[in-house]
């Protein structure tokens, strides 16, 4: 089956695209054969975007969401392959849980890999797993401080052992870095916290210490680290200063770069999450981040949970929100605000996410590449109404919020599985 798209915008030229089963087969602007013709009018298509952080849930928590509502909210969002992350009950510690966890991904109607946790009592299954070379494992995932589950590890010799793994197996450790001792000591400084008191608790001096600890670790083992939602400008400064020392990534969140404590007021648990809410000086450093390339990539945590859960009083409400069907639009605002441009966007969302975690022929436009591809309308205008979010988690810190830039089409595969609010298989 060959489709061509005509008229696409590709970086500022306005050419025809012909997909050829799952490939792009050409780019230029000739009008080659092809069994299907769709019009782009012009609008930018840029490389459907790669998601490195996504907590598909499924398994005993599908009443959060499950792959068929997580595909559609990233098919709506531009996002053609998540990494689904391990916290999950059961979580993905062994081979056994693993398997099960391959039985529901086979539901996505998106490309997707899965992040394998990496703990003090799972060593060996690490092993096991990485033994059988998997195509389908993006990274090992460490958790510095307990987060939607009480697996963490902060323990100096494991966390060098699973850098050691990560080495051996080239693959890259995705790091939640909070220290729970350190959110411990500061969660008995307040006797009746509330939502305001979520950015103390687990606070920046915690994300400091464990970011500086993880890279010091990193530069004595030499392997692969991830940063994951980097949220403080301080972990920008300790992360600017050791990238040419060490092999060190750095992600941040939509909700790191946009939102800062203030919106708690109006989004109470809403706004819930960890690493927490900071402030806006965090914002602008972020911002900054990106632009001088600090920061390589944007993953959206996409952490579902119940509305009745989240409506809980503040120290029984899980942390975490969704965010797949709101990162795109978000970032097309923040390209028409001139906060960067759309090529940083692509490098964000997509290019270099293939580049940290070896995605063969994903994360750009050429010839051979596979047709994973996302076309935008710069200037429709959006609002943000969680009721009307395809993910099962409808609620939002960014309710009500308005903009311009949204998701006209996503292709999967060479597949056209998104046009304006239209599923197809
Ligand atoms: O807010 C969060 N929610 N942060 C995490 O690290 C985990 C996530 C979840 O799984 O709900
Ligand atoms: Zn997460």
């Amino acid at each position: 089956m060959k489709i061509l798209l005509k008229n696409c915008n590709i970086n500022n030229q306005i050419q025809n695209l012909l997909i050829d089963g799952e490939f792009i087969h050409y780019i230029g602007k000739n009008v080659p054969d092809s069994d299907n013709e769709i019009d782009i009018k012009k609008l930018h298509v840029i490389p459907g975007l790669i998601d490195p952080h996504v907590h598909v849930r499924d398994l005993r928590q599908s009443e959060k969401e499950d792959w068929i509502s997580a595909s559609k909210a990233a098919l709506r969002g531009g996002i053609t392959m998540v990494f689904d992350m391990p916290n999950t009950r059961p979580p993905t510690v062994n081979l056994e849980f693993l398997n099960l966890k391959r039985e529901k991904a086979k539901h996505s109607a998106i490309n997707y890999k899965f992040n394998v946790a990496a703990t003090s009592q799972n060593i060996d299954d690490v092993i096991r797993i990485l033994k059988t070379a998997p195509s389908d494992v993006a990274a090992l995932k460490l958790f510095i401080a307990g987060s939607n589950s009480n697996e963490y590890v902060e323990d100096r010799t494991t966390i060098e052992k699973i850098f050691e793994i990560s080495n051996v197996y080239n693959l890259p450790v995705i790091i939640h870095s909070e220290l729970q001792s350190c959110i411990k000591q500061y969660e008995g400084y307040i006797s009746n916290p509330k939502i305001s008191d979520h950015n103390f608790i687990r606070n920046r001096e915690c994300a400091i210490k464990s970011t500086e600890m993880l890279i010091e670790s990193a530069k004595k083992i030499g392997n692969k680290i991830y940063i994951a939602h980097t949220s403080t400008a301080e972990e920008i400064e300790i992360i600017k200063s050791n990238k040419n020392k060490c092999r060190l990534y750095c992600e941040t969140s939509p909700h790191h770069l946009l939102l800062n404590e203030d919106v708690l007021e109006t989004a109470g648990n809403f706004g819930k999450v960890n690493p927490p809410l900071r402030t806006e000086s965090d914002n602008k450093r972020i911002l900054e981040a990106i632009n001088e390339g600090t920061v390589d990539t944007i993953g959206t945590d996409h952490a579902p949970h119940l509305l009745t859960e989240k409506l809980k009083p503040y120290i029984e409400a899980p942390s975490g929100f969704p965010g797949l069907e709101t990162l795109l639009p978000l970032l097309l605002n923040q390209v028409n605000n001139g906060a960067f441009s759309l090529e940083k966007l692509v490098e964000l969302s997509s290019f270099n996410s293939s580049q940290i975690f070896n995605l063969p022929l994903r994360g750009k436009i050429k010839e051979g590449y596979y047709a994973d591809l996302t076309v935008v309308d710069m200037n429709k205008q959006w609002k943000i109404e969680a009721q009307k979010f395809y993910s099962k988690a409808k609620y939002s810190p960014y309710e009500n919020m308005t903009g311009f830039g949204d998701v006209e089409m996503t292709f999967v595969n060479g597949k056209l599985k998104y046009h304006n609010n239209n599923f197809f298989n």
